[in-house]
């Protein structure tokens, strides 16, 4: 196993590099197939769109070439786009500011950048339902009305990903409110979405007028009471995160059961399946996204209890997160290829979904996610701690 993770950085930056030109102005939304390490792209919006572009923040933030920068600029109109266009705004707005409008303010001091980043969180917070205490997370169009309505009182675990947004906006602010829909929206996460055995739900249904909670389902495992792995790694990651951002070592700890549960269930080669409670005859996809995502998180988890002093847990959590990262590079790592326009293959987009639609690649392809974390994960394996959130 190659133990270079710096030799992991520098292959990352040369695949960038290789690719920015033929990525251009794009934004790529998942692979083209198992074996074609192509992007796809939308037509106009999806909420993956600015994870390329973090990586691009976190290329310019390694190396300092203006280059970097320069491209991730060059979304501005789109990201103005996405605020103007209520059907394009949802939770993910954590995800598409975060990882391009933050990371500029923070990187460069970009006024305009804050400005826009503000905004989006203005976006974020108008979700919040205050009497349910929750994050509606999704936006449907009224072409299907029972879709739209069914949608007005769903919370999802990938939104702890968005929660650093408004944090952030706290601390540049001041306004309360920020902070208390991201508080919010984690002990509604907290207690709805995390079971008592510690797995997941991936949503969770509240009746959006009296908010009465109704019950856990899901949209991208394999069914409502299993548990999707890229859900749980959001979860992982979201609260290690959140213990990092707001010094609380009680979501550090759910974290850690969240953990507990991924290490019973994860297979030996240390990379997940795309739902950790997957029936033995079903096809046993990986999601090397789940993993990146995964391996991240650990690393802040790893990060929290050193600064607690507590040692010996930070190095527990250090070591099954670079078990996690090399597992990654081993098997799944693109960056030899110099065809590859992504960094890891063999992520699961939405198993249910490839099935129904006969699109294998939701199945079994890149994902620009999956990338990001990766990246972030070698850099936070390499020692740095300075990211797009709070
Ligand atoms: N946030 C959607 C996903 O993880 O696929």
């Amino acid at each position: 196993m190659n133990h270079d993770l710096e030799q992991i950085k520098r292959d990352i930056i040369t695949s960038i590099d290789i690719n920015a030109p033929i990525i251009g102005l794009r934004n790529p939304m998942v692979g083209a197939g198992a074996e074609d390490h192509q992007w796809l792209y939308p037509e106009e919006y999806f909420w993956t769109d600015s994870f390329w572009t973090g990586e691009l923040w976190l290329a310019y933030m390694i190396t300092g070439k203006q280059e970097y920068k320069n491209m991730a600029r060059m979304r501005y109109a789109h990201l103005k786009k996405i605020l103007d266009t209520p059907l394009w705004l949802n939770h993910d707005l954590g995800f598409e500011f975060s990882l391009s409008a933050v990371a500029d303010y923070k990187l460069t001091g970009n006024l305009k950048a804050r400005d826009l980043a503000l905004k989006a969180t203005e976006a974020l917070r108008n979700r919040y339902n205050w009497n349910g205490q929750y994050i509606v997370a999704w936006t449907a169009g009224a072409e299907d009305k029972a879709h739209a309505e069914s949608v007005q009182g769903k919370i999802i675990i990938d939104c702890m990903q968005n929660l650093p947004l408004l944090l952030w906006a706290y601390d540049e602010t001041n306004i309360e409110s920020f902070k208390q829909v991201a508080i919010g929206q984690a002990e509604t996460s907290l207690k709805h979405l995390v079971r008592d055995d510690f797995s997941t739900y991936h949503t969770f249904d509240f009746d959006p007028v009296t908010n009465k909670p109704l019950k856990g389902c899901t949209h991208q495992g394999y069914s409502d009471e299993s548990c999707w792995s890229r859900g749980q790694a959001w979860a992982i990651h979201g609260f290690a995160q959140l213990a990092l951002m707001t010094g609380n070592l009680r979501y550090a700890e759910l974290s850690e059961n969240l953990t507990e549960y991924m290490l019973d269930k994860i297979s030996e080669d240390m990379v997940p399946i795309w739902d950790y409670l997957l029936p033995e005859n079903e096809i046993q996809y990986k999601d090397t996204s789940a993993g990146s995502v995964t391996s991240a998180g650990l690393y802040i988890l790893s990060e929290v209890f050193d600064k607690a002093g507590k040692s010996e847990k930070s190095e527990y959590y250090k070591n099954i997160a670079n078990q996690m990262l090399l597992a990654l590079r081993e098997g799944y790592d693109l960056t030899h290829d110099p065809k590859a326009q992504g960094l890891l293959s063999n992520s699961a987009s939405s198993v249910p979904h490839a099935m129904e639609r006969n699109l294998p690649y939701l199945a079994n392809a890149m994902l620009p996610y999956g990338d990001y974390y990766y990246f972030e994960a070698t850099l936070r394996a390499t020692g740095h701690t300075k990211f797009f959130g709070k």
